[in-house]
Order: structure tokens, then C-alpha cells, then sequence
């Protein structure tokens, strides 16, 4: 069904350099599990199944989609969203222990990642750790970052691009007891929204087909997998926790009546304090968390999240070939229809207190480890390498219990195309981002959404552009992974592991 096409044929053309170390690490595909009682267990499945992709025609389509059952533990740790082809919304607490027992029946290799969870090496879900159709892995971790809007995804070599494109996603919560006291909207008015691009064949079914250099770009929307991208509010106080999960499709999204978006979170939870901007640029695997007060619209008004116009890329040469909606199109992404009187809150002024980390502990500081994030002739490069399934290189090893500044650097020119790069093993600070003078124009119709605030475990690094990131390596030393969230970029070679080492 989900058509290799340009992908698999790019994906065999792609070197991979020798000469790089390789460190011993666990590649064992089974996860030794201690004993002991876990809080929640839960069987997730990945199956090819159906769902409706297509309002206006009648039958459903071929997706693959997680599946989840809670084995053990409070049942309300999962639940589904309606009509969707996405897998089920995981609501936890900091200090659980959470058992999963992954099943894989799908006939390709996979493993799932827990985005932006501070998690060993064993539960990452690296694509070494990969299985088989009818093979399992058990995960078994304790829930250790603060509340806030993370999600999960397949992570297998060169295939995570198709399968999340299948349908293979969902959030991941983490919760705590503090909204109501904090103010924030809560139970129905604390409102998950994934956003996601598709494209569909003549037949209905999804297409996966692309121009490599740019990704997969779809020309509909779909929001919590359903095609109908409406949904129903009340006037009064909402929290949006938003969701890029599209391949490829970044966001400039704002309201259409012209209202400041009010950011209250984003990647690792609630900022200090809320922030207005014009727009929020929101790029493959970022979140956000806004706050929206529906009690402005009329009743039986609706209020929409539009994607506006920005500049993405300065390629030519058909660089735009095969994507219908190029990144930088206006469309609407998700529209709310206003029925009903909802709450009224008042923003509360301050979130919560974030302990940065202070300079005098970065081990670096002013001369940060250095990334080149480059494109060149079909190949997709940190530093000049592509990926490599357990090797290292020497400037890609880390200390246990430090913390570094990393400089990320897109250096722009007619090739250069807009990369969101995402680390795992936690959430880092942004520290600075810079713009060079050539890239500045371009630069300057995104700029004013680009999300630094609060913890990040992804960031929007633009053509010309440098951005500073701190880091702390802590709890878990192990093979980790650094890389471009375009998940065909990923799939391509622009990944590669670093090693935190004890
Ligand atoms: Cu969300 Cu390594 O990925
Ligand atoms: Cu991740
Ligand atoms: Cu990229």
C-alpha cells in the first residue's frame, strides 16, 4: 500500500562514510525488564487497519495505526480520539512506572520513540533496537519529566518517514494535579489538537510520494486523524495543545480574527509565563500550548487556525516539484466552531518557575560543539556524515552529568531549505539564534514565531541561521540520537547518534 517510490530509490543511493568509530553499546532487541510491579502496563500493537480519510467519498482507506490496552493500572491512562486513525492519547504522572509491551505486526521492522521523554537507551527506541513482524519489546521506565505535551512515533531505519505518513503516532501526556490551581483550563476544555498534512491517491488511499530534497508535503489537513478538521468548542477558556506530526509540512500558524496567539507551553511543558506573539511557526515534532479564549467569537461563530504565507526556501531548479501546497502556502489548518457557553478564567500571569542552567556550569561556554547542517548532492549531512547505525565519531561523544552549548548551523544559500532538529535525552534551553545578513529578508517573515521560550526538545533552524542550544546530559549514559525531524530528511541520513558516556 504506502508506496516506497522516491524514497526507497533515494534511500539505497545514500552513503554512508566509513572511518567513524563505533563504541560498544546494548544492541540487544529485547530489553531486560526488571522485576518489581510497574504502575500501568500497556500492550501497544502496530496493525494495518482502516480509517476514513476522505469525508466526500464513502469506505474507509489503508492506514497503520497503534493499537493500546491498558493490561494493568488505571484505565483512564489511555483513550482514543474519535473517527482517527491515530494511536491512543497516554495520560501519566511524573514518578510512574510505566510498562509497554510493543507488538509488531506489521511486515517491515519497527520500534517506538517516546518523543521528548527522559528515558535510558533501552526504552529510546533507536533503530537498532527494531523488530520484526509478530516480535515484541518490552519498555519499562519511570515517568521523569515534567507535565507537559510529549508523543511517541516509530523510529526504524529509513522507514520512519512512511510509517508515521501511515498513521503511526500519538500524544503522550504527562499530567499533574496542579492545572486547577494554576488556572488553566481543565477535563474538556484542556484540548489536544495533532496537526497533520496528507495526500491521497485517485483510489482514496494515501500517497506517499515526494520530492526527497523537500519531503513529504500533503495538499489536506487532518487534525487528531480525522479529515474533518472542525471541532466543536464553547465560548469560554481553552488550553490547545498543539501537535505538528506531519513528515515534512511546517506551520505559521495565528487566528483569523487577528488575535495575538497566547503561548503558555511548548515542547517540555508550561512556560514561566505566557507569551504573545503575531504567529507561532510550528515545525515537524514541535508543540505548543496556547490558550484561547473562544467567549471573543459571536456564538455560532467559527474561528480558525490558519497556516499563512512565509518564505521557506530560495531553491530553484524544481525544488518545489511534486508538492502541490509548498511549504509557505496559506491554508487553513484547524477550525473551531463556537456553541455554547463554556468557563470564563482569567491568564494567570505567572506558570511556573524554570531553573535554567546557569553558565558557569556549561563546560564550553562560548565555544559550543559544532553542527553543520548540509545538504549536498542528494545527501543529507550533520558534519559531513550521514547516518550510521551504531557508529560515533570523536566530537559526538558527551560526558555523564555535564552540560554543553551546541551550535547548530543551516548555512543558507540557493540549496538551503529550513530543518527542524530535534536531540534526544531530554529538553535543552535555546540560547541564541542568529541570521545571516543574506538570509535576513527571508528569515524575517518567520522570525517573530520562531518558539524559544520554555524547555525544547526540537527547534526550527532556518536557511542562514544559527541557533545555540544548552544541554545537560543526565541520569542516563547510552547511545542517543541527534536529527533532522523532516522525516524524509531523517530517513535519508541526516541523523546520527552521540554518545553520553559515564
Ligand atoms: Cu521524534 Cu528521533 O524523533
Ligand atoms: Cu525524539
Ligand atoms: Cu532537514
Amino acid at each position: 500500500m504506502i508506496a516506497g517510490g522516491l524514497a526507497a530509490v533515494w534511500g539505497a543511493a545514500c552513503h554512508r562514510p566509513a572511518g567513524s568509530l563505533t563504541v560498544p553499546i546494548m544492541t540487544s532487541a529485547s530489553n531486560a525488564v526488571p522485576g518489581g510491579p510497574a504502575d500501568v502496563e500497556i500492550a501497544l500493537r502496530a496493525v494495518p487497519g482502516e480509517a476514513v480519510l476522505d469525508i466526500e467519498r464513502a469506505g474507509a482507506s489503508r492506514v497503520w495505526r497503534f493499537e493500546g490496552e491498558v493490561i494493568a493500572g488505571p484505565k483512564d491512562t489511555l483513550s482514543s480520539f474519535e473517527r482517527s486513525y491515530l494511536g491512543p492519547t497516554f495520560r501519566v504522572r511524573r514518578g510512574q512506572r510505566v510498562r509497554i509491551h510493543f507488538d509488531n505486526a506489521l511486515d517491515e521492522p519497527s520500534i517506538v520513540h517516546w518523543h521528548g521523554l527522559n528515558v535510558s537507551q533501552e526504552n529510546d527506541g533507536h533503530p537498532r533496537l527494531a523488530v520484526n513482524k509478530g516480535s515484541s519489546y518490552a519498555y519499562d521506565f519511570t515517568v521523569d519529566n515534567p507535565a507537559g505535551t510529549y508523543w511517541y512515533h516509530p523510529h526504524p531505519d529509513g522507514r520512519t518517514g512512511a510509517q508515521v505518513y501511515a498513521g503511526m503516532a500519538g500524544m503522550f501526556l504527562v499530567v499533574d494535579d496542579d492545572d486547577h490551581a494554576r488556572g488553566l483550563p481543565t477535563g474538556d476544555f484542556d484540548l489536544p489538537l495533532v496537526l497533520q498534512d496528507r495526500a491521497l491517491d485517485a483510489q482514496g488511499e494515501l500517497l506517499y510520494d515526494h520530492n526527497p530534497m523537500i519531503g513529504m508535503l500533503g495538499d489536506r489537513m487532518f487534525v487528531n486523524g480525522n479529515p474533518n478538521i472542525t471541532q466543536l468548542v464553547k465560548a469560554g477558556a481553552y488550553r490547545l495543545r498543539l501537535l505538528n506530526g506531519s513528515n515534512a509540512r511546517i506551520f505559521k500558524l495565528a487566528w483569523s480574527d487577528g488575535s495575538p496567539m497566547t503561548v503558555i507551553g511548548s515542547d517540555g511543558g508550561l512556560l514561566a509565563a505566557p507569551v504573545l506573539k503575531p504567529y507561532v511557526m510550528l515545525a515537524p515534532a514541535e508543540r505548543i500550548e496556547l490558550w484561547a479564549d473562544f467567549g471573543r467569537a459571536p456564538a455560532g461563530e467559527e474561528l480558525a487556525l490558519e497556516s499563512q504565507a512565509f518564505v521557506a526556501e530560495r531553491g530553484r531548479m524544481g525544488m518545489r516539484g511534486g508538492a502541490s501546497v509548498p511549504n509557505g502556502t496559506p491554508f487553513q489548518a484547524c477550525r473551531f466552531s463556537v456553541k455554547g457557553r463554556g468557563r470564563r478564567l482569567t491568564l494567570p500571569t505567572q506558570l511556573r518557575a524554570l531553573a535554567w542552567r546557569p553558565p558557569v556550569e556549561v563546560i564550553n561556554v562560548g565555544q559550543p560543539r559544532r553542527f553543520d547542517v548540509t545538504m549536498n548532492m542528494m545527501r543529507f549531512l550533520l558534519n559531513d556524515r550521514t547516518f550510521e547505525m551504531t557508529g560515533v565519531a570523536p566530537d559526538e561523544r558527551v560526558k555523564l552529568d555535564t552540560t554543553e552549548d551546541w551550535e547548530f548551523r543551516n548555512p543558507g544559500g540557493i540549496m538551503a531549505m529550513p530543518h527542524p532538529i530535534h536531540v534526544h535525552g531530554g529538553q535543552f534551553q535555546i540560547v541564541e539564534r542568529s541570521v545571516a545578513a543574506g538570509a535576513k529578508e527571508a528569515w524575517s517573515t518567520v522570525g517573530d514565531g520562531l518558539i524559544n521560550e520554555g524547555w525544547k526538545d526540537t527547534f526550527l533552524l532556518m536557511p542562514g541561521e544559527r541557533v545555540r542550544i544548552r544541554l545537560r546530559f543526565e541520569r542516563h549514559a547510552g547511545l542517543f540520537l541527534y536529527h533532522c525531524h523532516n522525516l524524509e530528511h531523517e530517513d535519508l541520513g541526516m541523523m546520527r547518534n552521540f554518545s553520553i558516556e559515564a
